[in-house]
């Protein structure tokens, strides 16, 4: 088989460049190593900023999230004792984001995906990527029991961080740059209404938690926990009584957590994490398999988003041109932003998290720079303007 663009990974960043590039015309070929049910129901994010929203809906995928997204116009900060809401439209004139699961997004890919009659593979492994520094790569993958072969014109990487990609990347041409942190978050989805109509990011002396929401009577509810905790030492029971106590919803009076049915549960750990450059040869890197962010400032969806918009821009410009120019640039134009999400998530995390080694002093740092948040234009501004991240144009 033999394809334009062969695309390892079947996630939001392999499946978002695969709807753009067919918009453009040009062809393509999505190996996901898992079913389509798995990767449907895969839990992750749920806040998508403007720009991958308005991406989405031009791509055709914006119909339900039109319909069942959430629109936010700002979120809640809780710390020392008192409450602040941060407006992100007033701040950032006029940007927003949605509440609208990754889960959901996927669905709605793969089903236009599928009705097109784009191909698109599940159950299809690759194992090796060869040639990406000739002008003829190949991908090898096993499919239905048998080792098949691609080839491409171009190859992209839109596997993940624990794809294979990355390690097609010889040693001597990429760089990483790696943050682990001494802490991980407890997600829970619960069948109960949300806290509050916004998200409340809340500081304690307890730990971090987070509540957020998957619609009108679905709650994301997050904790921090210690590293290499196991969920099942964590009782539904135990997990509301810590929410109450770190979440201290005493600061407003509408903020109410309604008790309810625990439906998934699960770890995740928190790294920070950039290879560069994210090209090698004719193999892009995209999404998670480049990049990883800390979930704290709802980062890790929109940078693979964004990651794959310049992705189809610089290839539907080689096809219209026939200049390779903007390929070129695809590294370092995207680097960029991803630079601005890992600082931005390094920050929310470090200033809403309690390090087991922290002094008092650093808790101390931590309140004055939410106290600054809470009083000056100017802080609650840049916060606002990188939770709704930055417009194409002015970071692309
Ligand atoms: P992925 O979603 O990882 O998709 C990669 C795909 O490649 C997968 O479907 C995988 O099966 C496939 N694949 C891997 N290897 C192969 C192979 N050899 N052959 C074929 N296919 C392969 N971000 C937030 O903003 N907020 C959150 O709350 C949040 N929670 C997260 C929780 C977890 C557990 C994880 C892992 C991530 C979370 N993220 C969150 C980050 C966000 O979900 C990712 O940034 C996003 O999924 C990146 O999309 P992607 O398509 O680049 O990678
Ligand atoms: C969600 C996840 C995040 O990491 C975040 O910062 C906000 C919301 C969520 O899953 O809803």
């Amino acid at each position: 088989m033999h394809t334009t663009v062969g695309i390892i990974g079947g996630g939001p960043s392999g499946l978002l460049l695969a709807r753009l590039l067919r918009r453009a015309g040009i062809d393509s070929v999505v190996l996901e190593r898992r079913d389509r049910a798995y990767v449907e129901q895969r839990q992750r994010a749920g806040i998508l900023e403007q720009a991958t929203v308005d991406v989405l809906r031009a791509a055709g995928a914006g119909e339900r999230l039109d319909r069942e997204g959430m629109p936010h116009d700002g979120i809640e900060l809780r710390f020392g004792g008192r409450g602040h809401r941060v407006d992100f439209p007033e701040l950032t004139g006029g940007r927003r984001v949605w509440v609208y699961a990754q889960t959901e997004v996927v669905k709605d890919l793969i089903a236009l995906h599928l009705d097109d009659g784009a191909p698109l593979l599940f159950e299809a492994e690759v194992h090796a990527i060869e040639g990406v520094d000739t002008d003829r790569p190949v991908i090898r993958y096993t499919h239905e029991g048998r080792e098949q072969t691609l080839t491409c014109d171009y190859v992209v990487g839109c596997d993940g961080f624990h794809g294979v990609a990355r390690n097609a990347v010889p040693e001597s041409a990429k760089r990483t740059y790696e943050r682990t942190y001494p802490y991980s978050w407890l997600g829970i989805l619960a069948d109960a209404p949300p806290v509050f109509e916004e998200l409340i990011y809340a500081h304690s002396e307890r730990g971090f938690a987070l509540a957020s929401m998957r619609s009108e009577s679905v709650s994301r509810l997050y904790l921090q926990v210690p590293n290499g905790t196991d969920p099942a030492d964590w009782s539904d029971e135990r997990i509301w009584d810590e929410l109450d106590a770190r979440l201290a919803l005493d600061a407003n009076p509408a903020w109410r957590l309604k008790r309810g049915t625990v439906t998934a549960k699960s770890v995740l750990p928190m790294r920070s994490h950039v290879t560069e450059p994210m090209r090698y040869g004719r193999l892009f890197l995209a999404g998670d398999a480049a990049h990883i962010v800390p979930p704290t400032g709802a980062k890790g969806l929109n940078l693979a988003a964004a990651d794959v918009i310049v992705l189809a821009r610089a290839f539907a410009h080689l096809k219209d041109t026939g200049s390779a120019e903007l390929l070129e640039e695809y590294s370092a134009t995207c680097l960029r932003r991803v630079w601005r999400a890992e600082h931005f998530s390094y920050f929310m995390t470090t200033t809403l998290h309690t390090d087991p080694e922290q002094s008092p002093f650093e808790t101390q740092l931590q309140l004055s720079q939410l106290d600054r948040i809470a009083t000056s234009r100017h802080a609650a501004a840049e916060l606002a303007e990188n939770y709704t991240g930055l417009p194409f144009d002015a970071a692309l």
